[in-house]
Order: structure tokens, then C-alpha cells, then sequence
């Protein structure tokens, strides 16, 4: 592992606003913040820039920003502490595990900042809008919660709209291209990512989809068609790129 990998990893450790795989945290969050604000997560964080921009903008809110990288949520980490942003924290776990962090109706929105697409139709079970992990937020979402998709991906996003079509989920806002949109974007999307800039799927725009989900949990039974509908008319993915390699011989990754 590498030294500035090392040293993030210490540090964060002492960080009063990072927590990494608590136990006994359901319940708990108004005391973790010292307040009862709402409460909203940012999956898939990397960096924490939603998590960090969010909190700046809505003074009043909490933000947690949940990723399995420890080495990347140092970022927004770091700089919460130096900015003084005390209503932004961050959960290093898998997204996985979720549900065990929070008690039904604790969290009042989410948003999902450029997940992994997972275009290998054999991972789509992975994408964080599948219903697999739907299902999780319904467990912690309050009723009428909210959940935000950004993604460059249009894979990913005609995906979710097959998903929110049919599971019948109540679709707020959809967007195929949000910076084509006509009047002003509104500002929580002005917020800029890592990955965003990043531009992998070379897509030209930015999509955006808000939705809130039904009370009861997502049938299963539209599981096998959502499967069928993937393996039948999603485009096959593109064949993988090696990555260059770097002066020192190792694969060059940009996004630690
Ligand atoms: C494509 S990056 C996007 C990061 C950031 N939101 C951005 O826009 O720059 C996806 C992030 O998801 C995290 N991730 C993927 N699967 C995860 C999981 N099951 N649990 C926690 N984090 C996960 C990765 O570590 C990575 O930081």
C-alpha cells in the first residue's frame, strides 16, 4: 500500500467526523450530531463533495457521507475540519450493510453521486438503484424520502427509470441532460465531483432522477422481468481498456 495511502488511513482514525464500521450507531445520530436535523446520506461518496457542498448549503441539515475508501473520504473529511462544516460527517462500510446503521424512517434523503454503473450485465444486480439495495433504503428511509441519481452513465439511468417504472416508485424529477435543460439548473446539481469531471462513459451530459418509494417493500415478483429486460435490451458493454501504466510500472488509477 502506498505512503499516502498509509497516512490517510492514520489520520483518519482520529478524525472526530469519520466512523469506520460502528457498531450500535442505529438511533443514535441526533446525538452523534447534536441535534435532531434531518438527515441526509450520500452513498457512493468517494470524496464527499455532495456531503461537504450539501452541508454548506443547508446549515440546518446533517450529511453523511458513506463509502467503503477510507483513502478518499479523508478528502471531505479534511476538509470539514478545516472548514469547520460540522453538520458533515462520514461512515467508511459497505453499502451493503446500510440498513444496520439506522433506525426505519432516520434518514430523510439520499443521494447516489456516480455509482459504478456495473455494465456487466452479470454485476447489475450491483448497481446501487437495483432492488436489492431499494429495498435497504426502504428500511431507513422516513415516508416520502427522497432519492437522487447523478450519473453520467445512460446505461445506469435507463436502468433506474425501468426500475421506477416497474416498481411503480413515484418519479419527482427526471432529467437526460441536465446542463441542455432550459432555465437554471437548480444548485445542489452545480455541485462538481471527482468522477464527474472524470466524464468515463464520454456520454456528453449529465443525468439526474429524483424518485421516493411506496411504503411497502418492492415486490419480488418483477424481479425476473427487470432481469430478462437487462439481458435483452441493454446494450452490451464496452470491452475494457487496460489502464496506462505509469513511470514506476504500475496501473494508473485516478480516482484514489
Ligand atoms: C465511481 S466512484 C464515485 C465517487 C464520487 N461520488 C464521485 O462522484 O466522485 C464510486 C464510489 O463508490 C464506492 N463504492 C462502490 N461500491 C461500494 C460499496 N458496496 N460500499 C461502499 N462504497 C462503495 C467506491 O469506493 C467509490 O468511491
Amino acid at each position: 500500500m502506498g505512503q499516502k495511502k498509509l497516512i490517510r488511513f492514520e489520520a483518519i482514525r482520529s478524525f472526530p467526523n469519520v466512523l469506520q464500521y460502528p457498531e450500535g450507531m442505529a438511533g443514535q445520530w441526533g446525538r452523534f450530531y447534536k441535534n435532531d436535523h434531518p438527515l441526509t446520506l450520500e452513498l457512493a461518496c468517494g470524496k464527499g463533495e455532495y456531503t461537504v457542498g450539501l452541508a454548506q448549503m443547508y446549515p440546518h441539515r446533517n450529511f453523511l457521507g458513506v463509502d467503503m475508501k477510507g483513502n478518499r473520504l479523508y478528502i471531505g473529511a479534511k476538509k470539514s475540519l478545516q472548514e469547520n462544516i460540522r453538520n458533515a460527517a462520514f461512515l467508511r462500510t459497505h453499502i451493503d450493510k446500510i440498513a444496520s446503521y439506522f433506525n426505519k424512517g432516520e434518514v430523510a434523503e439520499i443521494w447516489l453521486t456516480f455509482p459504478d454503473p456495473q455494465l456487466r450485465k452479470s454485476r447489475f444486480t450491483r448497481r446501487l438503484t437495483h432492488p436489492k439495495f431499494i429495498r435497504l433504503y426502504q428500511q431507513i428511509l422516513k415516508p416520502g424520502g427522497c432519492i437522487h441519481l447523478k450519473t453520467d452513465s445512460p446505461v445506469l439511468y435507463q436502468f433506474t427509470k425501468w426500475v421506477i417504472d416497474m416498481y411503480h416508485l413515484t418519479l419527482l424529477e427526471d432529467s437526460d441532460h441536465v446542463h441542455a435543460e432550459p432555465g437554471p439548473i437548480k444548485d445542489e446539481l452545480k455541485i462538481n465531483t471527482h468522477y464527474e469531471k472524470l466524464d468515463i462513459a464520454q456520454s456528453g451530459r449529465i443525468h439526474y432522477l429524483s424518485f421516493s418509494l411506496p411504503e411497502q417493500p418492492l415486490p419480488a415478483d418483477q424481479d425476473a422481468a427487470l432481469h430478462e429486460r437487462v439481458k435483452n435490451e441493454e446494450p452490451a458493454p464496452p470491452e475494457r481498456v487496460r489502464p496506462p501504466r505509469t513511470s514506476s510500472g504500475s496501473p494508473h488509477t485516478p480516482n484514489n
